[in-house]
């Protein structure tokens, strides 16, 4: 083949693959999204086992009638929660969720189909998808649910010793303190398994004097508690907030490295 033949020849391929991965990304959001209507405030939500959780589903509207809301579970039969013609439709309702799911009436009517789980169990985790048609459009999103289960620790502080107590939580954690830098401090931490993989822990560090600021955090691969403890002799007073682990979807996260390759393939021919 003469050279100016191969050039064409390559850059025909090298277009070829471009397209191909434009389309195919194009494909992927369309069916991940399936709509740019319907939207969720969290798409990766982790449910504290034993309370209720909201799984967030709204049309960005304001006011919508001739509602319908499809809940259903990935590899359930029947649905979560179905809703149309203003009342619920639960005759295909799947067991498991018998009694214990629920929308909210007063924000159907602004597109607001979020749906309400109650007492969260283990079983609970997979791929929820929420599916909303009406007067002002819909669409279909889908939620990754995960169960743990965490709590906030409370402090005491006594003899320079600071103690932190925390009643519920798995998987199991791990316990760091920090100085108010984040310099790590040596703490000596125990667990009990209170229930069914669920463990109580206490954390103690020892203090060179009852006042100080420090920095505790109970961490495992869903949920991370930070709490900024400020302590001045026997008075401690104490920020506690949550954080969640946001595993990106697979699929995509897998594509992304994709195109670095393709580019690369093209450059070398
Ligand atoms: C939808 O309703 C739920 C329950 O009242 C609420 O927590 C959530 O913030 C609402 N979402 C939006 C987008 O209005
Ligand atoms: C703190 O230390 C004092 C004296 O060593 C002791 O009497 C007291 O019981 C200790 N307090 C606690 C809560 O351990
Ligand atoms: C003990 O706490 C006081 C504040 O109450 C502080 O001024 C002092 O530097 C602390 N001592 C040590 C050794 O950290
Ligand atoms: C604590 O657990 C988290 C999540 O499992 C992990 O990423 C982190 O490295 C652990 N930290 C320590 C100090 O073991």
């Amino acid at each position: 083949m003469s050279l100016l033949g191969r050039i064409i020849f390559m850059s025909m391929v090298c277009l070829i693959l471009i397209f191909a991965f434009f389309i195919t990304l194009i494909l992927i959001f369309a069916f991940s999204n399936a709509s740019f209507g319907t939207l969720s405030s969290d798409r990766i939500p982790v449910a504290n086992l034993g309370q209720d959780h909201v799984l967030s589903c709204y049309l960005p509207n304001t006011i919508v009638t001739k509602l319908s809301v499809t809940w259903a579970k990935l590899g359930e039969s029947g649905v979560v929660y179905q809703y149309s013609n203003g009342a619920p439709i639960l005759q295909d309702q799947n067991s498991q969720f018998r009694g214990r799911t629920e929308l909210f009436p007063d924000a159907l009517v602004n597109g607001n189909a979020s749906l309400r789980l109650r007492t969260a169990r283990r079983s609970d985790e997979g791929e929820y998808t929420c599916t909303i048609s009406s007067s002002a459009g819909g669409g279909k999103v889908s939620i990754s649910l995960r169960t743990a289960a965490y709590t906030a620790p409370t402090f005491t502080h006594v003899n320079n010793t600071l103690i932190a107590q925390a009643n519920r939580w798995s998987p199991k954690p791990n316990v760091t303190w920090f100085t108010i830098d984040q310099d790590v401090l040596q703490g000596s931490t125990y667990f009990s398994e209170a229930s069914n993989n669920i463990y109580s822990v206490v954390s103690t560090l020892q203090t060179i004097n009852n006042s100080g600021n420090y920095l505790c955090k109970i961490e495992n691969d869903l949920v991370l508690s930070t709490s900024i403890i400020t302590s001045a002799d026997s008075d401690v007073s104490v920020t506690s907030y949550f954080t969640y682990s946001d595993a990106p979807p697979v699929l995509l996260s897998a594509y992304l490295n994709i195109i670095p390759f393709v580019f690369c393939v093209c450059y070398l021919t």
